[in-house]
């Protein structure tokens, strides 16, 4: 427990020193201690805290009727139109769109519309991936840690899979150091086509465990699936709406998904909201039948209106933009610090979405979760240095990824922070 009544939910510090928000601005937390501090890795913030635009969109939507998704909602059909026109720009092959509660429930709902497609029940996805807590998004999660059960270090007890689910590799590399990672060779693309042979589909995301974009890697996982009758989904929910540069990761490479699922940063942190955009070729598969498939809460007024503001905002001051322009600034100091602190195993990183590896157990090795782990311990004392960093409850890996409007001050102070708080990973490294 944490809190008073409170199931911990930490996944910054560790339980003993959980930090408390009572407050934020622009891309800083207020805490109950009263420091300001820089929030530093809040992929659902894009626009930072209490934005006025996000603000004002939540408070007209607060006065809308009690509407399912059973009725047919005015603003549902516009915040549609509006994603499609703004973020899909330019991508005639995406045709339509449905919004979910969030990301795991998006994820969970296409891979089952793809089971019934296909016929076919095995599932695929990259290994070290995640893609939510629900459902077969669950299923899909396949970095150690989030098993869905219990652990200590004396024991864990995950929870039993529902799913078949096949992993395939991926280069893992690191831009600092220039190691590109696995090679796509024939090797690589034999077993891979084994993997994706009469699967319904693979989910590939560019973010989570650390392990980022390739180009070539998506254009060869969509060639693959492609001859394997496999669907591709694009899960876009971290690197969507411009944390990489760009409104979408996919868009670095050729080839272009069957279907993308989106939330997170979606909503600017209005509400909770997730979504699938569907390709004219899936569309075309669905027609001449509905697909069964609702939830009351889905696209909620709050959450359609926050979406939309999002858009205009980001749209109209180049904000789904500027990671592109932070990119060198985060290469660049990430460099020095790989090379300065001994604590340090790997960074790799795109625009404004980076992963520190720290010098420990692989996390492969992971063995059960200790109170206190490595991590946590970079980021208490990160946080005692102004800036509030997460992990992904990975015990040695912590990632950077403040809100895209984040000051070069701020970014300054997140930099120092992290400089500092290294020296726990030093220390480590020196005992260990
Ligand atoms: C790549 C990816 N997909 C899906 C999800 C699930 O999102 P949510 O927890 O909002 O449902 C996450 C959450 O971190 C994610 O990182």
């Amino acid at each position: 427990m944490s809190g008073g009544h409170l199931l911990s939910t930490s996944l910054t510090t560790g339980d003993s020193a959980s930090p408390r928000i009572v407050g934020g601005e622009g891309a800083s937390f207020l805490l109950d201690d009263g420091r300001r501090v820089v929030d530093a890795s809040n992929t659902a913030a894009p626009l930072g805290h209490r934005h006025p635009a996000i603000i004002e969109a939540v408070r007209r939507a607060a006065d809308s009727p009690v509407v399912n998704e059973g009725w047919r909602w005015a603003e549902r059909d516009e915040a549609a139109d509006d994603l499609l026109a703004v973020a899909f720009a330019g991508e005639d092959w995406a045709g339509a769109v449905r919004f979910f509660i969030s990301a795991s429930e998006a994820n969970d709902a296409v891979l089952s519309l793809s089971q019934a497609l296909t016929g076919r029940r095995p599932l695929v996805t990259r290994e070290r991936a995640y893609h939510g807590g629900a459902g077969l998004a669950r299923e899909m999660t396949v970095q150690p840690q989030w098993h869905g059960g219990l652990s200590s270090p004396e024991r864990i007890l995950p929870a039993p899979r529902l799913a078949e689910v096949r992993e395939i590799a991926c280069p893992q590399g690191s831009r600092v150091s220039g190691d590109p990672g696995i090679p796509l060779d024939g090797a690589w693309r034999s077993t891979t086509s084994t993997e994706l042979d009469g699967a319904a589909a693979v989910l590939l995301d560019y973010s989570q465990g650390g392990t980022y974009h390739v180009p070539e890697y998506q254009d060869a996982v969509a060639e693959l699936a492609r001859s394997a009758g496999t669907f591709w989904v694009a899960d876009e929910t971290v690197t969507g709406f411009g944390r990489v540069g760009g409104w979408f990761q996919f868009q670095h490479a050729k080839s272009r998904p069957d279907f993308v699922t989106l939330g997170k940063c979606m909503t600017a942190g209005g509400a909770a909201g997730g979504a699938v955009v569907f390709s004219q070729r899936v569309l075309e598969l669905l027609e001449g039948s509905s697909w069964q498939s609702y939830s009351t809460y889905r696209s909620h007024p709050v959450a359609m209106a926050s979406i939309r503001a999002h858009l205009a905002v980001s749209a109209s001051e180049g904000i789904y933009r500027r990671a592109l322009e932070l990119d060198k600034v985060m290469f660049g100091r990430l460099s020095e610090m790989a090379g300065a602190h001994p604590g340090v195993a790997r960074v790799d990183g795109r625009g404004m979405h980076w992963t520190i590896e720290l010098n420990g157990p692989d996390w492969r090795e992971w063995r059960g979760q200790e109170t206190e782990p490595l991590a946590s311990r970079v980021v208490a004392e990160a946080l005692r240095e102004g800036a509030l960093i997460a992990t992904s409850g990975e015990q040695t890996s912590v990632f950077l990824a403040p809100p895209l409007v984040v000051s070069d001050a701020e970014l300054e102070t997140m930099f120092d922070a992290l400089d500092k708080a290294l020296a726990v990973a030093d220390q480590a490294a020196d005992r260990g």
